[in-house]
């Protein structure tokens, strides 16, 4: 649906457990000439427990057999985390990442980068890494604009790419705490309606003009079609100075279930260091 309605960027995850779903769809969409291989960018996302050197070549080929594919465009380390939730700190990042690098090495994937790092997190990387660090995926929306994290990218060419455009709808039940939900926020809703726009589309056109990537995510064919058509329009910049000054700021994806007492990350600041 997604190629058909005219999305390029594929984003997926082995933790998605659809990449083969995804290979089901995108496979035929390339051999019956609908999209061409060179037009689409598919990214994948290497799991917490996949960490080890010989796990990270084994979950990366996992991932292209799924999605038929004999190399991703971008693979990102999804969080920076080693083992799942609990005192599990082996191995480090830093072999993570030089599993990696070999990736690019062998051709599997084109560029690497990372998802839910802060910026002290990739500065680590910086001082080993021998390629560069491609793409850092974050939550981004109105209600948490991550301005320092994409000014410290940007000063470091490293490319943000903003997910839950839409202020992550589902966080809140799925993580089961009281949380704003953007797609109601009143002022939104106002910009919407004088620019004759859909809540969803002015937060997609806000991260396109915030200068980011972004990755709206539905399941509804409606959706999937309308949330592409941000591209023939602009926001004013009044309208987008005054959603770029919602409050409050928060994560709805904070990270807060890999933290534990015998772990690395006890506290949320020790997460993000923030
Ligand atoms: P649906 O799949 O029913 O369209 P995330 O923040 O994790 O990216 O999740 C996106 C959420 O936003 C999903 O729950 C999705 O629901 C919802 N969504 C996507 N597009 C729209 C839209 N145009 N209007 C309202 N909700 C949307």
């Amino acid at each position: 649906m997604e190629a058909s309605a005219g999305y390029r960027h594929i984003d997926c995850a082995s933790t998605y457990n659809n990449e083969a779903q995804i290979g089901e769809a995108l496979s035929p969409a390339i051999n019956a000439g609908l999209v061409v291989r060179r037009d689409i960018f598919v990214t994948s996302k290497l799991w917490n427990t996949d960490h080890a050197t010989a796990r990270v070549r084994q979950a990366c080929l996992k991932s292209l057999k799924e999605l038929q594919l004999d190399f991703l465009d971008l693979y990102l380390m999804h969080w920076p985390v080693s083992g799942n939730r609990g005192p599990t700190v082996e191995p480090g990042i830093r072999e993570t990442w030089e599993a990696m690098q070999s990736l690019v090495d062998e051709g599997f994937v084109r560029s690497i980068g990372v998802s839910n790092f802060s910026i002290k997190k990739m500065q680590d990387i910086l001082a080993y890494t021998r390629l560069p660090l491609s793409v850092c995926q974050v939550e981004i929306h109105p209600y948490h604009r991550n301005d320092q994290l994409i000014a410290w990218c940007r000063s470091q060419g490293v490319h943000v790419t903003a997910y839950s455009p839409l202020g992550s709808p589902d966080s809140a039940t799925m993580f089961k705490r009281e949380a704003p939900v953007l797609l109601q926020d009143p002022v939104l809703a106002r910009i919407a309606a004088s620019l004759g726009k859909s809540p969803a589309q002015v937060l997609i056109r806000w991260a396109l003009q915030h200068g980011t990537s972004v990755l709206p995510k539905s399941t509804s064919p409606a959706r999937i079609q309308a949330n592409l058509e941000v591209f023939d329009w602009h926001m004013p910049a009044d309208d987008f100075a005054e959603l770029s000054a919602l409050q409050p700021q928060m994560r709805m994806v904070d990270g807060s279930f890999w933290l534990h007492p015998a772990g690395p990350y006890k506290t949320l600041q020790d997460f993000w260091n923030e």
